[in-house]
């Protein structure tokens, strides 16, 4: 199983704030935007991972991530140099999956929920075609969304961005494909606003009978960092819960250990050399703890 991370785009929605940095490194409340998507991916044990990312932003995203190690994953970087759609990320990794299922999630994606993780790693366990992770949203105008009554039954459709939506059933930024799914991204043709959506792909296995709706309930969040409201939401979010619970959200070397990627002795010798912060602190509190 591999994993993507979508991490391009123009960011234009975010300018100027993104005129000189990825959105995706930009801070939200105290870890940078990418860490929360590259948690989800290692809380679902996806060690090996494709960052996309823009050309003149892989610098940036090399300096703070490297190639993985330090957080017991191997991190591969690609560049994609026109944003051309969701669905294009396959063409760019496409030698890279080859003949593997994959789990991809858009860089802005934020989403936390009490058994979150094991539901994730148990819809990769039973992926048969494409998994989607659906959650109900009071404006699903701005989604990909499922046409559907019943969540017992296959949806009819998926659309993206309805000015109509047939349901609040919004598609999350998270996916998981089979080894086809290279071979699906070629049938598809560009829509009008010059992109291959990611919603007609998941159409295919949906016309298919190979889709599998995994329907996130109320006690889960699902939030974007990807405006500059959706960032300052979500930073409230991870600061309250850090605050009162003790437990940084996202903290990837406490991943890596909890996951078993990396040894106490490994993350501990490591996290003494990073500067005195309290991001330092709470590993090496974590680790002592455990
Ligand atoms: C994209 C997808 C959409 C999905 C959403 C989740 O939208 O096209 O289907 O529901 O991500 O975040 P965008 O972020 O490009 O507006």
């Amino acid at each position: 199983m591999k994993g993507i991370v979508l991490a391009g785009g123009s960011g234009t929605r975010m300018f100027p704030l993104t005129k000189s940095v990825s959105k995706q490194l930009l801070g939200v409340y105290d870890k940078p935007a990418i860490f929360y998507p590259l948690s989800i991916l290692m809380l679902a044990d996806v060690r090996e991972i494709a960052l996309i990312v823009n050309p003149h932003e892989k610098q940036a995203f090399i300096d703070l991530l490297g190639d993985g190690s330090q957080y017991g994953i191997k991190i591969n970087y690609f560049v994609q140099s026109e944003p051309r759609g969701i669905a294009d990320a396959y063409n760019v990794v496409k030698n890279y999956i080859e003949g593997e299922s994959s789990m991809m999630i858009l860089g802005d994606n934020f989403f936390y929920g009490y058994e979150l993780p094991k539901r994730i790693r148990k819809a990769i366990e039973n992926n048969k075609g494409a998994t989607v992770f659906a959650m109900q949203v009071k404006e699903p105008k701005r989604f990909g969304v499922l046409d559907i009554k019943d969540p017992n039954l296959p949806p009819r459709g998926i659309v993206e961005k309805p000015a109509h939506p047939p349901s609040n059933w919004a598609v999350t930024g998270l996916y998981i494909f089979d080894k086809d799914v290279t071979k699906y991204v070629n049938e598809l043709q560009p829509s009008t606003r010059g992109e291959l959506e990611i919603t007609e792909l998941i159409d295919i296995y949906l016309k298919k009978q190979n889709l599998k709706v995994e329907y996130l309930g109320r006690g889960t969040a699902w939030l974007d960092t990807g405006t500059p409201d959706g960032m300052l939401s979500c930073a409230s979010f991870v600061k309250t819960v850090e605050e009162r619970q003790g437990f940084k959200i996202a903290c990837l070397e406490e991943i890596s250990y909890r996951r078993g990627f990396m040894t106490l002795d490994q993350i501990t010798s490591q996290v003494k050399k990073y500067p005195n912060c309290s991001y330092r602190d709470y590993i090496l509190q974590v680790l002592e703890a455990t």
